[in-house]
């Protein structure tokens, strides 16, 4: 029992001695090594344990492990003190500064389709969605523009599929008017956000694929002057309440009569600039009273029911809002650009 005794003393001796030595990570690996190593000085002393006699076991055992935890302290208190701020890991020091965490922003685009949907579900719109990939009924046909017409050329379309069942992807957001007016008895009130595409030569103004919003609203006795005042409404809930519009007559095969309408320039303040090219006006969306045909091609009575559409460019109503003129930035994902929104 003494001479066990006398072993864990001098170890403890020893370890003192060591300790100070330890300055650096090498240094306490041989600490460690030396000590708590599979062949270290702790593990002899624990195999001098077998041989002290019965009665003197226990308390032996007591100091050995005192000096095993008393060991192991020391090295982990070294390590931690001696182990470079960064490579440790986070969230063990609770006092260090968090990290900055930066925060994403809204696309443009997003921000304006919201703003639109929630001016028009305010009036009683709900939002609609439908395919991209389209076949030619949804997309042209039902929408009054027979097989040949030539009205078909002025939407330049991404075919994925020729032949008897026509494939493509949407060249507009009226597709979905076609959709809801099949499945849904009016009164119908909806407005369909989406992604179009447009075979056409990527420039500042142009691009392959953009953002629209269709709108629909059918019931009985719906007049033109219902369509003029509502997007009216609209036109002062996006610009303020300053803006005007006006309607140009024009053709769309799924609208008689249509219209284009203009917006009173925001960037000029209607004084004539070189976006509006001087005229104080800006096209924003095409519009008109939907084609009794139409309805009949999806089933509704166009004895009993009339309606009117609308359709605009997100990027569109974005660059006036945004001033951004250049089409190109809003799919670049540059976070200079996105950054600002
Ligand atoms: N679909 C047309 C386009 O992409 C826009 C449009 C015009 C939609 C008149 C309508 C409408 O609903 O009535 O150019």
């Amino acid at each position: 029992m003494p001479k066990m005794n006398d072993k864990i003393n001098q170890l403890l001796l020893l370890f003192k001695a060591d300790a100070d030595q330890v300055g650096t990570l090498d240094t306490l690996e041989e600490f460690r090594i030396k000590y708590l190593g599979s062949k270290g000085l702790l593990k002899d002393l624990f195999n001098e344990l077998k041989t002290v006699p019965n009665e003197s076991k226990r308390d032996s055992g007591q100091q050995v492990n005192a000096l095993r935890i008393q060991l192991e302290e020391f090295y982990t208190e070294k390590k931690t003190a001696l182990t470079p701020q960064e490579n440790i890991k986070i969230g063990q020091d609770l006092t260090r500064p968090g990290q900055n965490i930066t925060k994403g922003s809204h696309h443009p685009l997003s921000l304006v389709r919201d703003e639109i949907i929630d001016v028009f579900n305010r009036i009683g719109f709900e939002v609609s969605e439908g395919p991209e990939i389209e076949d030619d009924w949804h997309n042209f046909s039902a929408l009054n523009f027979p097989k040949d017409h030539p009205a078909r050329d002025m939407q330049d379309t991404f075919f994925i599929e020729k032949g008897d069942r026509e494939i493509a992807l949407r060249t507009h957001t009226s597709s979905v008017q076609v959709r809801v007016m099949e499945n849904t008895r009016p009164p119908i009130r909806t407005i369909s956000p989406g992604r179009v595409y447009r075979n056409e030569a990527i420039s500042a103004r142009a691009h392959c694929f953009f953002h629209q919003v269709e709108g629909l609203y059918i019931d009985k006795n719906v007049s033109f002057a219902d369509l003029k005042q509502t997007l009216l409404h609209f036109a002062k809930a996006i610009f303020g309440d300053h803006a005007q519009i006006r309607l140009r007559p024009s053709y769309f095969p799924f609208t008689e009569p249509s219209a284009e309408v203009d917006v009173s320039c925001s960037i000029c303040d209607a004084k004539g600039c070189n976006v509006c090219k001087y005229s104080g006006w800006l096209e924003i969306l095409g519009c008109g009273m939907v084609d009794p045909a139409v309805l009949e091609a999806s089933g509704i009575d166009s004895s009993v029911y009339s309606g009117f559409a609308f359709g605009m460019g997100v990027e569109r109503i974005a660059q006036l809002k945004f001033k951004v003129n250049d089409l190109r930035l809003y799919s670049e994902n540059d976070l200079r650009f996105l950054k600002q929104f």
